[in-house]
């Protein structure tokens, strides 16, 4: 049996890149490499990434083959059944955003979780068959490719050995798995890789053949590898043995889409992110927009006037957000009006210092999501800088495998709303806009972002977490541009999220008290939760300096050289 050496180093400074071992590996949280980064959740992904980048690859190619990867050595959110966003800023000057979000099978309709007595069962849209959206993930990364350097099947290649051949787990992944074991015996057809006899511990191998042939199918087929052919009848079996409604058609009529990348200035910088079906992109612009005349840095980070600002600029996003937001090809949300300046210094009389905005005197409604996502960040030595963001929604999605093709589905049904203009069970309000229709893609926060500086990176940025992806993505570019934290510090920082309803401040663990204290006196409620966010971020500084951070609070880590 062969044991893993897995440390993690805190600290380390732009070494040539050694090619590690899946069976003994480093988590590496800070790096300052010369010419190239990579930063994921997993210390085998970045690496991916990073050696393809040595072998004459970009940074589309690096993103490419760490998303890959992170589907073998990342399977509670690394994906091919799952979807995502890029946004990319190339070195011509070109900036893209491509949606590859899952879309409701032709099969769906709006009240397809609703008994008969019209009662959500929300159970059914987040754990199998009929939980899952049509996966987009793989069409993506084709999608990409055209801005890559390398064969795909260069990119592919090391996401086929770590699963055929195995990698050693860590701590956090024994435990994730031996959580959702009961879960995985439940909800599947067919046995899966993901559930043995004893339970998991750090040091366990995990060999995924399954996942491996479908790998090698997308390698030597392209898209059609996976939306054709064996792995598509696949997937059209395992629905029909567990009563999903994903058909060879929804697979085979799957495209990923460009968008117009968002963009906008902020203090000088332009920001540069993802669109709608993502209302995180709109969401920071609003946020952003919302603080940007208050004096910040002259207030201080956590401090009271600063947090409570910012607190309200997210109160008030999150509702409009909840009102207008949805899948632009099937709704028409009045971007422009509520992204205007004035509209947003508008939404902002309402607020009063020293004291709480009660959210019932903000108006509209919410969409609620879960906390797993996983979101990576690359620049290659020409500056060509790559932010996406990918996920099954929930840890392992729907927690169902494909029989005989290794992947998981994910369960992103549940961030349409279920039924809209009804509280839930949690008291949280959904939106026509987001309402189920055959073809749509429900509403997304991910919000993978890169911001420029006369044209160039300055940071790029982006994070898992559900609904707390917009407020942790706001509070970065704050804490890195405004603040003037350090890159650690950007990403290791207590973070606080509200989102209109439910009317609390949820804060992790090591939020300073103080502030905490101030706030409550203001009519504030705290809830002490977390900790959420992995946040991964590069920073380039105007000298050329690159720092790259893998946040502390998972095996996140950076790659490099
Ligand atoms: N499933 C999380 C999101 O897309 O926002």
């Amino acid at each position: 049996m062969r044991f893993p050496l897995i440390s993690v180093l805190l600290l380390y400074t732009g070494a040539a890149l050694a090619q590690s071992s899946p069976y003994n590996y480093q988590v590496t949280k800070y790096m300052t490499p010369r010419r190239y980064a990579v930063v994921s959740a997993h210390p085998l992904a970045s690496e991916a990434g990073a050696q393809v980048m040595k072998a004459g690859g970009n940074a589309v190619d690096a993103a490419i083959a760490t998303q890959l990867a992170l589907a073998v050595v990342y399977p509670e959110a690394g994906n091919l059944g799952g979807g995502g966003f890029m946004v990319a800023r190339l070195r011509n000057g070109q900036s893209l955003a491509i949606d590859y979000r899952e879309m409701a099978p032709q099969k769906a309709h709006r009240d397809m979780y609703l008994d008969g007595n019209g009662n959500a069962q929300t159970r059914l849209s987040l754990d199998g068959h009929l939980a899952a959206g049509v996966p987009g993930t793989v069409a993506g990364l084709f999608a990409s490719h055209q801005y890559a350097k390398l064969p795909f099947a260069k990119l592919v290649a090391p996401a086929i050995k770590l699963a055929e051949k195995g990698f050693v787990i860590t701590e956090r992944e024994a435990a994730g798995l031996n959580r959702r074991k009961e879960d995985f015996i439940r909800l599947n057809t067919m046995p899966t890789a993901f559930v043995k006899d004893t339970p998991w511990k750090a040091g366990d191998t995990l060999v995924q053949k399954d996942l491996a042939r479908t790998l090698r199918l997308i390698a030597q087929k392209g898209a059609a590898g996976f939306y054709e052919g064996e792995t598509a009848e696949k997937v059209v079996a395992e629905m029909r043995r567990g009563g999903g409604i994903i058909s060879a058609a929804d697979l085979k009529g799957y495209r990923a889409k460009p968008r117009q990348p968002l963009q906008f200035k902020f203090r000088g910088y332009d920001i540069l992110t993802m669109p709608l079906p993502s209302s995180g992109g709109v969401g920071i612009q609003q946020m952003l927009g919302m603080v940007e005349s208050y004096p910040l840095e002259e207030w201080g980070f956590h401090s009271v006037q600063s947090v409570q600002v910012m607190i309200e600029a997210e109160r008030r996003a999150y509702a409009d957000r909840a009102k207008f937001l949805g899948d632009p090809d099937f709704t028409s949300p009045p971007l422009a009006a509520i992204t205007q300046p004035s509209y947003l210094k508008t939404r902002m009389q309402t607020f009063t210092p020293g004291r709480a905005t009660p959210s019932e005197a903000v108006q509209a409604g919410l969409v609620k999501e879960s906390m797993q996502t996983t979101h990576l960040s690359v620049l290659d030595a020409d500056g060509n800088a790559v932010s996406v963001t990918t996920t099954l929604n929930g840890g392992y999605g729907s927690k169902v495998v494909v029989g005989g093709a290794g992947f998981l589905l994910n369960n992103e049904m549940d961030d349409f709303s279920v039924k809209p203009g009804t509280p839930n069970m949690y008291g949280l309000i959904g939106a026509e806009a987001n309402a189920i229709a055959p073809r749509k893609r429900m509403l997304s926060s991910m919000t993978p972002t890169i911001v420029l500086q006369h044209n160039r990176p300055v940071l790029i940025a982006g994070t898992p977490g559900g609904s707390t992806i917009i407020t942790s993505v706001f509070q970065t570019i704050l804490n890195a541009l405004v603040f003037n934290l350090d890159a650690q510090t950007t990403v290791n920082a207590p973070k606080f999220h509200h989102q209109w309803l439910p009317d609390e401040v949820r804060i992790e663990q090591d939020f300073p008290d103080s502030t905490r204290a101030a706030l409550e006196k203001m009519g504030y409620k705290f809830v002490k939760s977390g900790p959420w966010s992995r946040t991964e971020v590069i920073k380039i500084h105007p000298d050329g300096k690159i720092e790259a951070v893998g946040d502390k609070r998972g095996d996140d880590s950076a790659a490099g050289e």
